[in-house]
């Protein structure tokens, strides 16, 4: 019996399921990790691993990445927790401010469900109104509102609205079709009472979706004619597309922005930022409450900070290097599906990437939920069992970092090829 299984009965005795997370869960264990660095991770039972999923997308610049955890152990020297102000925070909201013009004011929080349940809140408290709408697929984190058609591992569980969410609640969360402004249109011109629209401007959380040539620019000229607020969810696209998120990657500027994940590369922390006047709606100056014992604390601070300093300077070399690894492994990836005449799309965009075996365009929830989700998990398993980490699910996304090389792309290549022909059998 390997170390990871034995750890695994252990842990379903103490944790449900076993995992802190339900996308960590895959049959018939997950693998018990001990350590990483740079672009790989070592498990319980020595086996070494290239790491495609990195934390989800938020290790952007790799595990352990050197500029960082000198910043983070300095901090520890200093202090962990003050719960009253420190100079980091208004470096770090000045390095945010700088980077998505934007936002004009912005808080620190600790998680992306958090950044985005403040959205939403925010957005209903400035325009007085109750529903806010998201597109089918969309992933915006664990609470009640945004837990409705979401992508993620709630697609993969096949939970369309979690039980113990109010219908209350969830009726006031419209769904519309991602890619599909003319929907969004309707809805809007029926409902007097749109608080907000909250999208992932490239959606991550359906295997990959991008954004239709226009997508992007019709909702924002849809909300802005309707006075409706838009947030755009770069938990995962913020400084992963560019450094300024999908916003300056597109071109669009949206009311209200939540960023994650990349902020902290592997520490907690989120952020929701915003035009002044709908930001100075927060408590204690306005009405809207948001709170938290462990926003802006030190040590995750200074990780954000010397993380967006750190992608600053390397800048666009950085971004460029990792488009051409990723268009590169994604193109091969094809060429080897094609070859073996396997039915398959693959969207990639930036860093991040993801093949569906279906022979239709993957455009949507349902397009993507018709992707044959089998063959995906036996490629899952036959990567790992390759050394290639990938998140176990199909509507994940695969995650390039700062550090990976031309080997790992190499390794995963190999990979994938073995992979795809036993997925043809
Ligand atoms: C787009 C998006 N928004 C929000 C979240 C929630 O973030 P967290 O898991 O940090 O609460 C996620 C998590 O994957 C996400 O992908």
């Amino acid at each position: 019996m390997s170390k990871s299984s034995k750890m695994f009965s252990d842990a379903k005795k103490v944790i449900p399921s076993g995992v802190n997370s339900p996308v960590r869960y895959f049959t018939p264990y997950p693998f018990f990790v001990t350590k990483s660095d740079k672009s790989s991770i070592w498990d319980v039972d020595g086996k070494k691993y290239t790491d495609f999923c990195n934390g989800y997308g938020a290790l952007l610049l790799g595990h352990r990445r050197k500029e960082i955890i000198s910043a983070v152990s300095a901090q520890l020297k200093r202090g962990t927790l003050f719960c009253t102000p420190s100079d980091l925070e208004v470096e770090l909201s000045n390095l945010i401010i700088k980077n998505y013009p934007s936002i004009g004011k912005v808080r620190l929080v600790n998680t992306g469900s958090e950044a985005t349940m403040t959205a939403i809140r925010l957005a209903r408290g400035f325009t007085k109104k109750k529903k806010i709408i998201k597109f089918e697929g969309c992933y915006h984190g664990a609470h009640d509102s945004v837990l409705v058609k979401a992508g993620s591992g709630s697609a993969h569980n096949g939970i369309s609205v979690s039980e113990g969410g109010l219908d209350e609640v969830s009726r006031n969360t419209l769904v519309v079709q991602y890619n599909n402004s003319q929907q969004l249109e309707d809805v809007i011109r029926k409902n007097k009472d749109v608080a907000g629209v909250i999208v992932e401007p490239i959606l991550a959380n359906m295997g990959l979706v991008l954004p239709e040539k226009n997508f992007l620019k019709d909702i924002r000229k849809i909300t802005a004619q309707n006075d409706v607020p838009l947030i755009f969810d770069e938990i995962v696209t913020g400084f992963r597309v560019s450094s300024g998120g999908a916003q300056k990657y597109f071109g669009i500027k949206p009311d209200i922005t939540t960023l994650g994940k990349a902020l902290g590369n592997g520490f907690t922390i989120a952020a929701v930022g915003g035009k002044k006047e709908i930001m100075n709606q927060l408590t204690p100056g306005g009405r809207v409450y948001q709170a938290s014992t462990f926003a802006g604390n030190p040590v995750s601070v200074a990780a954000g900070i010397s993380s967006i300093k750190t992608m600053n300077k390397l800048g666009n070399k950085m971004y460029s290097k990792l488009e051409r690894y990723c268009a590169a492994l994604s193109r091969a990836i094809d060429d080897i599906a094609t070859d073996l005449k396997i039915p398959h799309q693959i969207n990639f965009s930036a860093s991040m990437f993801q093949i569906f075996f279906t022979d239709k365009p993957v455009i949507d929830y349902h397009s993507s939920k018709n992707a044959d989700a089998k063959k995906f998990n036996k490629l899952f398993r036959h990567l790992l069992k390759k050394g290639i980490f990938i998140a176990p699910s199909q509507f994940e996304v695969v995650f390039l970092s700062e550090a990976h090389t031309n080997n790992d792309l190499n390794k995963a290549v190999d990979a994938y090829s073995t992979g795809l022909q036993t997925v043809k059998h």
